[in-house]
């Protein structure tokens, strides 16, 4: 009984979530958005709630695509041409690379069907609808169980949801996914397509134009895009890549608008953004602030300068490097931007004012003690968090060493006769991968900075006494990495492919088992795994787990709080990789004092930061070409040049990356790719005025598509809003 009245309660209050929004703030869930419409129709926006997403009828959302499992992708033909950044195909980009087919520098463009690059391991996924289960998923509970019982029965009624939707099989995934910390639950259910090949990408001169040095910044000029094709059965149906797939048939695609943008138009972000915490305690921020953040930064900036320092000696090694370094760098910036907005906003010192007026009202009401409750629950996680964030940080990134456990995992032992097999061809496709994009130097360099860094800050206690016996073994970090990468099997790919070729007999696979446990490298992955397990993980999930408990109640103690004492605070859910809508308008900023920055860039601006001496601002030869002639074709703004990016107050996080950016029509405009740097507290805290979401302008799209590419023969599959 009690359990249905907080239900209806929670349902209540949820209905009026975002009651007070007004600013820009906000990812919205789509089957909601009738909610919202109001607003965003104010703001400009001139297609209804049903255009945006509808069960019974083709609407924006059968659009949008999951790229991966981290980015956003947009239908843009009727025959499953698909766009989405640069950098979100850099992957699939960089293994079909080498330095005979450099494709990260040259560019790809497939100028016909049949040159299109299969992808295996791509997938993209539809959703198909989105349905509230916050009943069924919590139907047997009980108040007096456990936070772990609890979770218990949501893995077991989700379960039964899943099954049940995905039943018809074709291609059908589905989630179970917890919003405003398990208030609510909704289902969202997917098609997942797993044929999708390359089409094309400009060279990273201009797909990574300014790389990591503009990364994160305005003004920007990077030309962040890449294309796809969705391939599907001969009856639109998901299946697996074959040479007699066709072209998939979307139900609904963009039509392209070229018309462009000016301050003030209204701009709509469709897309799945990752992770924020717009409402967790002053205490959580603080480590954020104060510890994680700033522990994280320096490990990965030990990391980047030795990855530089070989990348700038090798071509090569710049190739085998460059999407991981990428990825190192992505968040190493990202986080200082965040830390710097934080202390700029003083979210530390808000929150804890919240809070305490929060408190005050709560006395003697459900939610009194919430506050302190999570303030004494963080003290107990932050020395787990910390050991947790250095084990991520630190030994998780060894290359040879996970290289190794990968290859330790591929032996599987009978249960019951004991033997023991090993998938030859399997563990040889790993070692090729693996090896194609290896530099021992850099790896075990990193390892000493790491391991170092690690000896010198996590305590004593929290210290996994393998690490402790082997600093005192060796003497030092270089001392250990000498031993560990000049014995390891793995240090030597004639070596182990040697020994993968021995497999052919049980007896034979045992004996190879036994030799790749006792690698000093498999050692060192399983010794940091089992620490992990033992001490850290379980102290920190059952911490977690209260927090989790707590959080619910405060999450609802906010709601009812600002509605009740006309606290003006907007509310949806938290970020979690399902698909939200973000509206706002083109808008510049000003980052400081006198600095104002306006909201869109030309193609004049990539000429001044032109520099053939400069690898991140070398652009092609053939664009320098085009500028001097200025043979831009129909692809200009009103003052004849190219415009290339815009930004505007939409809110986005990772995993936008790629979303369509679509006008008042409806029309795609723009792909989201970034945030700009003083903005990136926006996943804890948003500021209206300084953050902004980065857009390419589709216009710099079709022009790098028709000049650099010579692929223009994809213009006639589009189809053109004027
Ligand atoms: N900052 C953008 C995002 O978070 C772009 C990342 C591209 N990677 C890079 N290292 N430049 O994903
Ligand atoms: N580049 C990010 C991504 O990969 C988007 C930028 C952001 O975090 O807003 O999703």
């Amino acid at each position: 009984m009690k359990t249905i009245f907080k239900l209806i309660i929670t349902a209540a209050v949820l209905a009026l979530a975002g009651w007070t929004a007004k600013a820009d703030e906000g990812m919205w869930l789509p089957s909601l958005i009738s909610q919202r419409i109001g607003d965003m129709q104010e703001k400009g926006f001139k297609l209804n709630a049903e255009d945006i997403y509808s069960i019974n009828q083709a609407s924006l959302k059968d659009a949008v695509v999951l790229f991966g499992r981290g980015c956003t992708g947009e239908l843009i033909s009727p025959e499953g041409l698909l766009l989405t950044n640069h950098h979100c195909g850099y992957g699939q980009i960089q293994k079909h690379s080498s330095v005979e087919h450099d494709y990260l520098k040259d560019g790809f463009w497939a100028m016909s069907r049949a040159e299109e690059l299969p992808n295996p391991g791509l997938t993209v996924s539809f959703l198909e609808r989105m349905e509230d289960v916050t009943e069924k998923v919590l139907e047997g509970y009980d108040p007096q169980m456990s936070e772990a019982q609890r979770a218990e029965l949501v893995k077991k009624n989700s379960k039964a949801i899943i099954d049940e939707a995905t039943k018809e099989g074709k291609g059908l995934r589905a989630t179970v996914e917890a919003l405003y910390y398990g208030n609510q639950y909704f289902m969202f259910l997917y098609r997942e397509y797993a044929d999708v090949r390359l089409v094309g990408a400009p060279p990273s001169s201009i797909g990574k134009f300014g790389g990591d040095t503009d990364n994160w910044m305005w003004p920007r000029h990077t030309g962040d895009f890449s294309m796809f094709r969705i391939y599907a059965d001969k009856d639109n149906n998901p299946a697996p890549y074959s040479k007699d797939n066709v072209p998939y048939k979307p139900k609904k695609f963009f039509r392209i608008s070229t018309k462009g943008v000016h301050e003030g138009d209204f701009t709509f972000i469709y897309g799945f953004p990752g992770r924020t915490q717009e409402y967790i305690h002053s205490d959580g921020v603080r480590y954020i602030e104060e510890t994680g953040d700033p522990h994280k930064i320096n490990l990965r900036t030990l990391r980047l300068n030795i990855q530089k320092k070989y990348m700038g000696q090798s071509q090569k090694v710049r190739i085998q490097y460059s999407s991981k370094n990428a990825t190192v760098a992505n968040a190493w910036k990202k986080w200082q931007g965040e830390v710097k907005g934080i202390k700029k906003m003083k979210t530390v010192q808000t929150k804890q004012e919240f809070e305490k007026a929060f408190d005050r009202w709560a006395k003697g009401g459900e939610f009194d003690g919430v506050i302190a409750k999570i303030a004494q629950l963080y003290k107990d996680l932050e020395p787990y968090q910390f050991a947790a964030d250095y084990y991520t940080e630190t030994a998780r990134t060894i290359e040879l060493a996970n290289f190794a456990a990968g290859i330790l995992g591929s032996f599987k032992t009978d249960k019951e006769s004991k033997a023991v097999t090993f998938d030859s061809g399997k563990a040889s496709g790993m070692a090729e991968s693996f090896y194609k994009d290896y530099y021992l130097p850099i790896d075990k360099e990193c390892f000493v900075a790491v391991m170092t860094e690690f000896d010198s800050n996590v305590p004593a206690e929290f210290k996994p006494a393998y690490f402790t016996s082997m600093m005192k073994k060796y003497g030092s970090a270089q001392k250990w990495a000498d031993a560990l990468f000049g014995k390891s099997i793995f240090a030597d790919r004639a070596k182990l492919e040697k020994l993968i070729e021995g497999c052919s007999t049980s007896k034979a696979a045992a004996k190879a088992r036994k030799t790749v446990a006792a690698d000093p490298a498999t050692v060192f992955a399983s010794e940091f795994a089992k620490w992990y397990a033992a001490d850290v993980q379980p102290h920190a999930t059952r911490i977690n787990q209260e927090l989790q408990l707590a959080y619910r109640d405060y999450m609802r103690g906010q709601m009812v709080y600002c509605r009740t004492q006309r606290v003006p605070k907007s509310f949806y859910p938290d970020a979690n990789l399902t698909l939200r809508v973000a509206y706002g308008h083109i808008k510049g900023y000003s980052p400081s004092d006198a600095v104002y920055y306006k909201p869109s860039s030309t193609i004049k601006g990539i000429m001044q930061k032109d520099n053939p001496d400069i690898f991140d601002y070398n652009i092609p030869q053939r664009l320098r070409d085009i500028y001097a002639q200025k043979d831009y074709g129909r692809w200009t703004d009103e003052t004849g040049e190219v415009p290339v990016c815009f930004i505007a107050t939409n809110h986005t996080t990772g995993g936008n990356s790629g979303s369509p950016v679509i006008n008042a029509d409806g029309d795609l405009i723009g792909l989201n790719f970034d945030r700009v740097w003083e903005g990136t507290m926006s996943d804890i805290v948003f500021d209206p005025e300084i953050c902004r979401n980065i857009s390419l302008d589709v216009r710099y799209v079709l022009f790098t598509i028709e000049k650099l590419g010579k692929a223009e023969y994809l213009f006639d599959e589009m189809v053109f809003a004027e």
